[in-house]
């Protein structure tokens, strides 16, 4: 794969897909790590005197213009993170457009508008795709967290395009995983939470052979305590999955790796509850519900952790929105963070669960993707990333 500093950008129109798909609050940007993370690729672009076509998508709108999934409140906030104009484009193809493009000065920045008000771009229509690659010279892709999508601007448009390549942010998250699959300080922990074990059975497998520990919380833990044999009252597990847990448990015995479970929870009837009941593992009533790990838990799983090289995190340990059950993310995300370890997180709520834990700026390592984290880690290829190596 090349990088945007093996490639002449001089001058040059470069389209630059980027993963913007940031929550929005009152027509703002309410979380702007994705636009910061972006940051390296453009001044660097900027000062070569490239011209930037900046590509993303927000949401899911199904191919259909949504007002609120406009890109434009992004626009403003990267104007003010780059310390220039951006440049809003009412399309991101078209006739229009290519005028917009056509236009811009060395130096210049254009964002295009959504992606996916157009269904060319997730179903990767060679149309669409060529319409991107009209409007550039150099197609540089900077959007690790939308990679594990073969869509137009990430697959497609690479074939349309004669140069292309990855910017800083993409080489370096696929650096930081790819060391994690293949040579990660040894000995790994990995925590992991979150709701259901469906979506991480493919991270566990590809990942067992390569860690010592497996810590697990959130409400996927208690899909394992049923496999265990433990009753977890009116608590969520995936019945579905239990075998599958089963299967899990037994290979990371063959493996020896070494598997943490909740020895104690809070529960409570609701989620909303204003606080939760320790309690041990064995003892969980038949009308409440896990919503965290418990006092001990805690303690065991921040020790667990001590003396590691590496520790991994995907997942809340408990629901974190409801700050009553934030005590088993924040204590454990701490531990983690005071370690000597490399602490590598990603994925879905994490970022927002270790955020919420104080954390964030002491891990050495967080990834940008939620879905394309977990991909990666599953041993899965990109395609955006496949196709960038193909190229090359
Ligand atoms: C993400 O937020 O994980 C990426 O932007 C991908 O979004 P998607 O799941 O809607 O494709």
């Amino acid at each position: 794969m090349k990088i945007i500093d093996q490639l002449d950008i001089s001058g040059k129109k470069v389209l630059v897909r980027v993963d913007y798909n940031v929550p929005l609050k009152d027509g703002e940007v309410a979380d702007d790590t994705r636009l910061r993370a972006t940051l390296p690729t453009l001044r660097y672009a900027l000062e070569k005197g490239a011209r930037l076509i900046l590509a993303s998508h927000l949401g899911r709108p199904k191919g259909q213009k949504v007002p609120e999934l406009s890109l434009a409140p992004v626009a403003k906030r990267l104007s003010s993170l780059l310390g220039r104009e951006v440049k809003f484009a009412p399309d991101c193809v078209g006739e229009e457009v290519e005028a917009l493009a056509k236009g811009l000065q060395e130096g210049e920045v254009l964002l295009l508008e959504n992606l996916r008000f157009h269904p060319g771009e997730t179903k990767n229509d060679p149309e669409f795709a060529r319409a991107l690659a009209r409007l550039a010279e150099v197609y540089v892709n900077d959007a690790f967290a939308v990679c594990h999508r073969a869509h137009a601007s990430v697959v497609g448009v690479v074939e349309h395009v004669p140069v292309c390549g990855a910017g800083f942010l993409l080489a370096r998250e696929v650096k930081y995983l790819s060391n994690l699959l293949e040579s990660p300080q040894r000995p790994v922990a990995l925590v992991i939470g979150g709701a259901k074990v469906s979506t991480k059975i493919g991270v566990l497998k590809n990942l067992l052979s390569r860690i010592d520990k497996l810590l697990i919380g959130g409400a996927m833990a208690n899909t394992f305590l049923v496999a265990e044999g433990f009753g977890v009252g009116a608590s969520f597990y995936e019945e579905e999955f239990v075998e599958e847990a089963k299967v899990i448990l037994d290979a990371a015995a063959e493996k020896v790796v070494k598997v943490y479970l909740p020895v104690d929870v809070l529960v409570a009837r609701d989620k909303e509850a204003e606080e939760g009941k320790n309690t041990c593992i064995f003892e969980v009533p038949e009308g409440k519900a896990i919503f965290d790990i418990g006092k001990e838990t805690r303690k065991l799983f921040a020790a667990a952790l001590q003396n590691m090289g590496t520790i991994v995190w995907n997942g809340p340990l408990g629901l974190f929105e409801n700050p009553a059950f934030a005590k088993g993310t924040t204590r454990v995300a701490r531990a983690a963070a005071a370690t000597n370890a490399v602490t590598i997180g990603g994925g879905g709520d994490t970022l927002r669960a270790l955020k919420n834990a104080g954390v964030k700026r002491a891990f050495s390592y967080l990834s940008t993707g939620g879905g394309a984290f977990l991909e990666f880690l599953e041993g899965k290829e990109l395609p955006g990333i496949a196709a960038l190596r193909q190229k090359a």
